[in-house]
């Protein structure tokens, strides 16, 4: 099978090769721009560099992506402007990766690759604050800042590919995934962003009282989630949440994660004016449609999962 993951240098892409990798006969093509903004890295593909073809490529460069996309039998997108914050200060760099991106790429596969199954990864902030107690896919869209505008916007162009096209696209939206690989700045996910705090001994510095909740997910559920979407034809042409059973408060998250690394200590902070503006507050996502089609749990709770990421951090640190 000819897998193309784009977006596959940074944190979801790396692990995801890796599961790729681990599907017999699969040859993979990561693709990825490098953008220094994204702090983005080779660092992560080290390992597996023999085992893969890597193109340094951006989204919005149709040429060569008319090239990486023929023949391929699976197209993952993890390509994004992923931060937050950024999406902010950048608001045109975000809409130009996260919008004109995606578009550039539906319109290649439309023209070169129509057979692919075409695999997306959207975020569940679309949503804004939550206005029900569990929220799933018939939830309404307020989003509070420029990414998760933006990341509607682009699973919208998947579903009518699909619809207008044919085009096998599906639509996952995950929430606060953790990791291997993970990125250890502020302005990129927190749980990653905590995880490295506490394995230098640092403060975690908690905005406020933390008591907001969050569903959290490790990265290998992820990776798992979306090898099954790109290979369950019964998918094809929607969008679901993809989360796991984790919701914890933010506050419950830094302590777990202060007491299995041992490592690190949990402050409180007031809230950053803009922060306080783009906070979700209380959340919580049921991934029941995407589990009852395809009989998938999750298979690390929070506690497990930071036990395994520890190991790997000892090995790799
Ligand atoms: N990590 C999470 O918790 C989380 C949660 C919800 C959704 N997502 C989504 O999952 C995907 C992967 O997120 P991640 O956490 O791995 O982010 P990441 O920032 O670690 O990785 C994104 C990768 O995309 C690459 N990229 C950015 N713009 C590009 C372009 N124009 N052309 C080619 N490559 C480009 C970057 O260089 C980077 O390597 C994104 O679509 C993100 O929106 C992630």
């Amino acid at each position: 099978m000819n897998i193309l993951i784009i977006g596959g240098a940074g944190f979801l892409g790396a692990n995801l090769v890796r599961r790729c990798l681990a599907e017999p006969g699969a040859k993979v093509t990561v693709m990825d721009s490098l953008d220094p903004h994204l702090r983005s890295t080779t660092k992560h593909l080290q390992e597996v560099w023999e085992r893969i073809h890597f193109a340094r490529c951006d989204l919005r460069d149709e040429h060569l992506l008319s090239e990486l996309v023929q023949d391929q039998d699976v197209i993952f997108n993890c390509a994004a402007q992923t931060s937050h914050p950024l999406s902010i200060q950048y608001p045109l760099l975000d809409a130009d990766i996260n919008c004109v991106g995606n578009l550039k790429l539906l319109e290649t596969i439309r023209l070169l690759n129509n057979r692919a199954i075409v695999v997306y990864t959207s975020s569940s902030t679309v949503i804004g604050k939550a206005e029900h107690s569990i929220v799933d896919e018939t939830h309404s869209e307020k989003p509070l800042e420029i990414y998760s505008a933006n990341k509607g916007v682009a699973e919208k162009y998947y579903r009518i590919y699909h619809t207008l096209h044919d085009l096998k696209t599906v639509v996952l939206r995950f929430a606060n995934l953790y990791g291997p690989y993970g990125k250890g700045f502020p302005e990129f996910g927190f749980v990653n962003y905590f995880i490295h705090l506490a394995w230098q001994n640092e403060e975690i510095k908690i905005f406020g009282s933390g008591d907001q909740t969050r569903n959290v997910m490790y990265v290998d559920d992820a990776t798992e989630l979306l090898w099954r979407a790109a290979n369950d034809d019964r998918l094809i042409g929607e969008t679901y949440f993809a989360t796991g059973d984790d919701h914890l408060s933010v506050r419950e998250i830094a302590e777990t994660i202060v007491s299995v690394l041992g490592r690190g200590q949990v402050t409180h902070i007031d809230w950053p004016d803009e922060r306080r503006r783009m906070e979700i507050d209380h959340v919580k996502f049921s991934s029941e449609r995407l589990r009852s089609l395809t009989g998938w749990q999750p298979r690390y709770d929070f506690r497990s999962a930071l036990n395994e990421l520890k190991g790997v951090l000892e090995r790799t640190t």
